[in-house]
């Protein structure tokens, strides 16, 4: 059997924020079936994580591309992978078989013909749904969990601060770090996301960084005793303002800098005298160090969500058509939570 799928390509590199005219949808024909023996993998896919890092990986140079295989970079016109909850197909091998639901590195496509090695691994569990994969259970929530946990070493009643904290990692470090007993502020771009984070998620404050004119003094207003540990999202002037404002020994768990990602002129320059009087630690980490942590992680975290003491945001969109515009949605703050598409009904 063949079927039309419809998949996401960039036309060129991008070297700025992107947008529409960036992406292409194009449509192939796809064979369903595999020749037996092979590793090939033929996957319907249902859920797409759309993640920030993937711009640094459509430039025509960033120096993500070689820290980690699924970084490398995107080539114009052809598919994009990226990780994805979906549903068996055919398997060469026959070790995954038809309706097998799978969590890999798949593509941004409707349906996507891997490699068996693409595949990180087949569900058994149910109690969640698919989404959380994607999310709160599965990288993102790696990042959030080992960032906060393994980096910065909490103690209780330090004082938190997290930028992007409505965002996908942002929200669930923050909650990591409510829950265990800290103080917390959370930074995000708009009045309506510092509503959820006061409201929902029960940080101690939150503020809209877009309407702060002098971030310094801003976290200053609100961390007058200063900041013990920073989970940082988003680099650029906030990392700056930070450090001018942590307390001596102080944590900066370096996520991401997605303030810098689409513009090549901005840079963190943290005052280096407060990174030694202060003797700070400032260390930047891949979730992919952690999956030695992965099981306490998930164990960790499933009970929080069945206890209901960690809410989990998420933020769907529909169909692969809609997947560029849920990708530049990231660098415009559209998202309250992970961002994920849907492409297909989970039966
Ligand atoms: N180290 C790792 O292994 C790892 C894993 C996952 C993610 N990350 C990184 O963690 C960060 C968050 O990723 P995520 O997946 O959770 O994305 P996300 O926070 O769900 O989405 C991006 C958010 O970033 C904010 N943002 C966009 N442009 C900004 C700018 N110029 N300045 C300040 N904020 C901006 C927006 O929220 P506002 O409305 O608040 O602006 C937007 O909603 C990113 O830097 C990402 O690359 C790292």
């Amino acid at each position: 059997m063949e079927v039309s799928n419809r998949f996401i390509v960039i036309k060129d590199h991008i070297e700025e924020a992107p947008k529409e005219s960036h992406f292409n949808l194009k449509t192939e024909s796809l064979s369903l079936s595999v020749v037996s023996g092979s590793d090939d993998v033929i996957v319907r896919n249902l859920y797409i994580s759309i993640d920030p890092y993937q711009i640094n990986r459509m430039k025509s140079n960033s120096s993500s591309q070689k820290a980690i295989n699924f970084a490398v970079p995107i080539t114009p016109n052809q598919a994009i992978d990226g990780v994805a909850v979906g549903k068996v197909v055919a398997c060469g091998s026959g070790k995954f078989e038809k309706d097998d639901v799978v969590v890999g590195l798949f593509t941004w496509a409707e349906y996507s013909l891997v490699k068996e090695a693409s595949i990180i691994n087949k569900l058994d569990n149910f109690e969640f749904p698919l989404t959380y994969r994607l999310g709160v259970l599965g990288f993102t929530g790696l990042s959030a969990y080992a960032g906060f946990f393994e980096l910065c070493k909490p103690k209780k009643g330090e004082k938190v601060f997290v930028s992007a904290a409505s965002g996908s990692v942002g929200c669930l470090a923050a909650q990591y770090a409510k829950l265990f007993g800290c103080y917390v502020v959370g930074s995000a771009g708009s009045q309506k996301k510092v509503e959820v984070l006061k409201d929902k998620l029960g940080l101690d404050d939150a503020f809209n960084y877009k309407e702060e004119t002098d971030l310094k003094s801003a976290l200053k207003r609100y961390f007058p005793e200063g900041i013990d540990i920073y989970f940082d999202n988003v680099g650029g002037d906030m990392l700056e303002a930070a450090v001018d404002n942590m307390n001596s020994f102080g944590r900066v768990a370096v996520c991401g800098v997605i303030s810098e990602y689409t513009d090549a002129g901005k840079r963190a320059a943290p005052d280096m005298l407060n990174v030694v009087y202060k003797r700070l630690n400032i260390r930047g980490f891949l979730a992919a160090d952690f999956l030695n942590i992965f099981a306490d992680f998930v164990s960790h975290t499933s009970d929080l969500l069945r206890s209901g003491k960690l809410l989990n945001l998420e933020d769907l969109s529909y169909g692969v058509d809609n997947i560029p515009s849920s990708f530049i949605g990231l660098f415009n703050g559209d998202n309250i939570g992970k961002k994920i598409v849907k492409l297909a009904e989970d039966e």
